[in-house]
């Protein structure tokens, strides 16, 4: 029986709010009414857009030093994981996945029939990526390896010189390296280059969620040499004909302020990231890999399983967090940063109470 479902998923859509509610991933909300747009122009349907509306396939493929036949947009980068995992894998293929990882990665593998397997993380250095653990797990049958940067949960960046050492890996046995880059642009100081620029085999995914506070446009897109990006595009007609315009219109704009949109929720995840690390400091009850960058942290207990803690968090605090046994690490949980830092910094206190009790 094929996997049709997502844990994960369905405990974000159905349990993981509260009034503090540190569940999250991504920035808040960009406010619409802010993004500069002539409303007259605005159209429900539009021409030129069978395979990806060209002025946003030219804005993202500008953004991001891509030629345009490179891109391939979808409904955010769960559709993109999907397309470009679907595309390049077949039943009984494997692929290489990270551990920790979010968890739609391995779904979207299971639910296309490949054989997943997995390379470790580890957590004692610091969620690094370990080129000489990839070599080992790779196979003849190995066809993609996927991977986070910024990883998620840990919101560890990897360097382009590990990302090419596991490119080289892929491209030794056949295979392609995926990286989902949706958080990669929270890296608001030398924000680095997309991996796509590694090489031939690395397709990349992306969206205008996580870090820009735009999920509702669902403006994801991927990255990929031009035959294969064709391919997705080939796929994708099975799932839809053409995309929603008044999104194409409006994410087509939001690429002309992109630096404004990302400026704004900046604001709010460095405000967060203090928070947290006076928080991490006070409470040794718990632990993390700091990072300088990024929308999440991921927070190991000293002692105990998360569920029975986050359960009394929710009911004794009215605070959330997401559950590291979605990541295949009970002993953890997920805080996300830079939706609102006083809901921030309330839900962590109460996430101390919790701790003391
Ligand atoms: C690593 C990763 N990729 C993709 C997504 C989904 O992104 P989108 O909202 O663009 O579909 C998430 C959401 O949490 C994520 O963490």
């Amino acid at each position: 029986m094929r996997h049709k479902h997502s844990d994960y998923m369905h405990w974000a859509k159905t349990q993981s709010k509260a009034r503090f509610n540190l569940a999250t991933s991504g920035v808040g909300a960009f406010p619409l009414r802010d993004l500069p747009f002539d409303y007259s122009r605005m159209e429900a349907n539009g021409s030129n857009n069978s395979y990806g509306y060209q002025p946003l396939k030219g804005a993202i493929a500008g953004t991001y030093g891509a030629d345009p036949d490179c891109v391939v947009t979808s409904e955010g980068t769960s559709m993109a994981n999907y397309l470009a995992m679907a595309t390049i894998l077949e039943p009984g293929d494997e692929v290489l996945i990270e551990h920790p990882a979010y968890g739609l990665l391995v779904d979207a593998a299971l639910h296309i029939g490949a054989e997943v397997k997995r390379f470790v993380r580890p957590e004692e250095s610091g969620y690094a990526i370990a080129p000489a653990e990839i070599r080992r797990a790779l196979t003849p049958k190995t066809k993609l390896i996927v991977i986070t940067n910024l990883h998620n949960p840990s919101s560890v960046l990897t360097p382009d010189s590990v990302l090419r050492e596991v490119a080289d890996l892929a491209r030794s046995v056949g295979a392609r390296l995926l990286v989902d880059e949706v958080y990669l642009d929270a890296v608001y100081e030398g924000t680095p280059r997309t991996s796509f620029h590694l090489g031939p085999e690395v397709v990349v995914t992306n969206s205008l969620t996580k870090v820009y506070g735009l999920s509702g446009l669902r403006c994801g897109w991927i990255l990929a040499q031009p035959d294969l990006a064709r391919a997705m595009y080939r796929l994708n007609n099975v799932f839809a004909s053409i995309w929603v315009h008044p999104g194409e219109l409006l994410s087509t704009a939001a690429f002309e302020h992109l630096d404004m949109i990302r400026d704004r929720a900046r604001r709010i995840v460095e405000a967060d990231r203090a928070v947290l690390a006076e928080f991490l400091d006070q409470h040794d009850e718990v632990s993390a890999m700091r990072t300088p960058w990024g929308t999440t942290s991921f927070l190991r207990l000293r002692h105990g399983g998360a569920d029975e803690f986050l359960v009394r968090l929710r009911s004794e605090y009215e605070t959330s967090a997401a559950p590291g046994r979605f990541f295949g690490m009970p002993g953890h949980f997920r805080v996300g940063m830079g939706v609102d830092s006083e809901m921030f910094r309330e839900g962590l206190r109460r996430v101390g109470l919790a701790l003391a009790q």
